[in-house]
């Protein structure tokens, strides 16, 4: 079982001013920490303001054109587990939850969840009822620990009354979330071909990616008759150096990554670096796919694409005019750079 530390999502579900919602958030939080291995992240929705679903493609491409939804599927990567904390109105779960599920698929696969309900008479069970058959349909799995609060028994003045046992339900609701999520990572590693899409990397996937980096470039050094090549170069320090100008994403299958691409914006065009597949899953789609993925990562205000590669690299040459790439370019005697049109 992996003991690497678990990021716990909080996700608040109201959105009205006045809720109560980020009261119980904050109840939560502080009667479940500090708990041993777990960091907690709230995701206020109201604070988020995701506009209703607005994204061309379905969320299960991971092709999103809108920035807002790239920064929810970054916060909802990142999380190992979530806690919804939710109303019930009108017998159902707030339109800005659902509304924040549909947004997003693969982020939010093999990941248990826990809720912290609240209501009137039904503590806002029916709420959590709904929720269950959306969660199931992304993948999530709910756990049977639950908080349900009945306002009139445990609220007063917009605050969560005091009461060990009560604190007590929470941290249950903690510890059940924590062994579901750590038995479940394996799960998000798994060999589904239209599961294992582009999530962003994360520090400790560098180590790997500059092992594929190098393997990746041996092509291009034999390809292009030179061990002068920045990527066979480049050392772990340098890799950890770009991630703060660039924005890296990496596909893994069965644990092992596969395939990663970096991007960046450089005044008009996104510039798109370090495009690699493992040799050996070469020619099946990964490359292509990972490539859509990260042309639609880009900015508003890029009008084009932009890449570089070896002069005499004739297979990623033909693979870029293939996307749609023309050559633009040949910054010096080995390189060459083509360009797409958004
Ligand atoms: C539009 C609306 C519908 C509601 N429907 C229900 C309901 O079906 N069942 C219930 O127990 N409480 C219901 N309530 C009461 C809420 O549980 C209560 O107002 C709670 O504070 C709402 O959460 P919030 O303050 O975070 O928005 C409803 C409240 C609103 C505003």
């Amino acid at each position: 079982m992996s003991m690497k530390p678990l990021t716990v999502l909080v996700i608040v579900a109201s959105t009205r001013p006045g809720r109560l919602g980020p009261a119980i958030a904050d109840w939560f939080v502080r009667a479940t920490q500090p708990e041993a291995g777990v960091t907690v992240d709230v995701a206020d929705l109201a604070e988020i303001g995701l506009p209703l679903f607005d994204e061309p493609e379905h969320p299960s491409s991971g092709v999103y054109v809108h920035e807002h939804t790239r920064e929810w599927s970054r916060r909802v990567a990142a999380a190992d587990a979530f806690v919804v904390v939710t109303p019930e109105y009108n017998y159902g779960m707030p339109a800005a939850l659902k509304n924040a599920f549909d947004f997003l698929y693969h982020e939010w696969a093999w990941k248990p969840v826990g809720f912290v309900s609240y209501g009137n008479t039904s503590a806002g069970t029916r709420s959590v009822q709904m929720a269950k058959q959306v969660v199931t349909t992304l993948k999530m799995m709910p756990i049977g620990a639950t908080v349900a609060l009945r306002l009139a028994d445990s609220t007063h003045e917009g605050r969560v009354l005091e009461s060990a046992e009560r604190d007590e339900t929470a941290r249950g609701v903690l510890r059940e979330l924590s062994r579901v999520a750590r038995v479940m990572r394996p799960l998000r590693l798994s060999d589904d071909p239209d599961d294992p899409g582009p999530v962003a990397v994360q520090p400790e996937d560098l180590p790997e990616l500059l092992v594929l980096q190098r393997c990746c470039w041996v092509q291009e050094a034999v390809a292009n008759d030179t061990l002068d090549l920045a990527p066979l170069r480049e050392t772990l320090e340098e890799l950890h150096a770009s991630t703060s100008s660039w924005r890296l994403w990496c596909v893994r299958r069965h644990g092992r990554l596969i395939a990663a691409v970096r991007a960046r914006r450089n005044g008009s065009e996104w510039l798109i670096g370090r495009l690699m597949v493992a040799p050996d899953q070469a020619g099946n789609g990964i490359g292509s796919r990972l490539l859509s993925f990260v042309e639609a990562q880009a900015p508003a205000e890029a009008t084009h694409h932009a890449l570089f590669t070896g002069r005499r690299s004739t297979r990623n040459i033909d693979f870029y005019t293939r996307a749609g790439y023309v050559l633009a370019d040949a910054p010096d005697d080995s390189t060459v750079r083509l360009t797409k049109q958004r």
